[in-house]
């Protein structure tokens, strides 16, 4: 299948692409050893002169906040599933990027395609969102010589077999071309890639959200101008996100719509917040400063799984 990389290659019409089969199922990676000891991005830490200050997570706070998503997705009918945090595993709890789980199109048997981490310090948290996969009897399918951190980077349009991911450099980004090209190759599922033009925003998830078919959430700086190109082609309403609730300790573009209405994101994102609301989303405030600590917030700690 085509990995799409320009808007002036897009050669089909949305109307065209097979309707996706929704979910009422969703993973979660309990934070048992969620803390931030290491910076692996640019929202962990802090300058002081020439010091680096690791961000200090509230263990507590951070149990709590994860708790309210849980019941939060409980009460809107969904049924959550849970890997146990493994020891020491501190990023774990991001449970967004180990996995990429679909349906077959052909027969509509569950698969997924197991992440290969950037940073050797995630690499082994893989192994138990595998077991988790292989004890449900999903085909796993494994990627080769590349990088891949799941829906860190890649994300289905809303409703439809088609999928929207970032990649860009070894340094800053985590996922690669090459394996966008492998992941299209395996779902048989169409790829349109977003070059991600900022260090900052490490994973597509960090810059864009997708909230229902008509509408996403964008810092552009972070899709660059072919990525906004692409997007307005796609979306009716392109909410420009502003730098400052881009940027922790607001994280507007790691928001999540679990259903194309219901929109759950950081409570301190006032202007995107009333962007949503404007167009008719219902918009559940939710708090995850802990996390955001660590560079995520809704959309990272979740896996819409079949
Ligand atoms: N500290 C984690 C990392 O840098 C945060 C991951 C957040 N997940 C996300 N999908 N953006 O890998």
């Amino acid at each position: 299948m085509r990995v799409y990389l320009r808007a002036d290659e897009l050669d089909f019409r949305l109307s065209d692409l097979p309707d996706s089969k929704g979910t009422k199922r969703i993973l979660m990676c309990t934070p048992d050893y969620f803390d931030v000891t290491e910076a692996i991005n640019e929202f962990m830490y802090e300058r002081q002169g020439d010091a680096i200050i690791l961000n200090k997570v509230d263990r507590c706070r951070a149990v709590a906040q994860w708790n309210y998503l849980k019941d939060l997705y409980c009460s809107l009918g969904y049924q959550v599933e849970l890997v146990s945090g493994p020891y020491g595993l501190e990023d774990a709890v991001f449970c967004a990027n180990q996995s990429f789980p679909f349906l077959n199109p052909e027969t509509g048997d569950r698969e997924v395609v197991m992440s290969i981490m950037r940073k050797p310090k995630r690499k082994k948290e893989v192994a138990y969102f595998e077991a988790w996969y292989k004890n449900e009897g999903y085909k796993i399918h494994y990627l080769r010589d590349c990088s891949f951190e799941a829906q860190g980077d890649a994300v289905w349009f809303p409703g439809k077999n088609l999928i929207i991911a970032g990649y860009g450099s070894t340094e800053y980004h985590r996922t690669d071309l090459e394996a966008l090209r492998q992941v299209a190759a395996i779902t048989k599922i169409p790829v349109i890639g977003i070059h991600l033009t900022h260090r900052d925003f490490y994973h597509l998830n960090t810059t864009l959200c997708l909230v229902s078919s008509k509408t996403c959430v964008v810092y552009p700086e972070g899709v660059g101008q072919e990525g906004m190109t692409i997007l307005r082609q796609l979306f009716q309403n392109v909410i420009e996100v502003p730098k400052e609730e881009a940027y922790a300790p607001n994280f507007a573009c790691n928001a999540f719509s679990p259903d194309g209405r219901v929109v759950l994101i950081q409570h301190s994102c006032a202007k995107t917040i009333k962007a949503l609301e404007d167009l008719g989303y219902i918009v559940l405030r939710v708090d995850t400063s802990e996390f955001i600590k660590s560079g995520g917030s809704v959309f990272c700690m979740k896996m819409m799984v079949y």
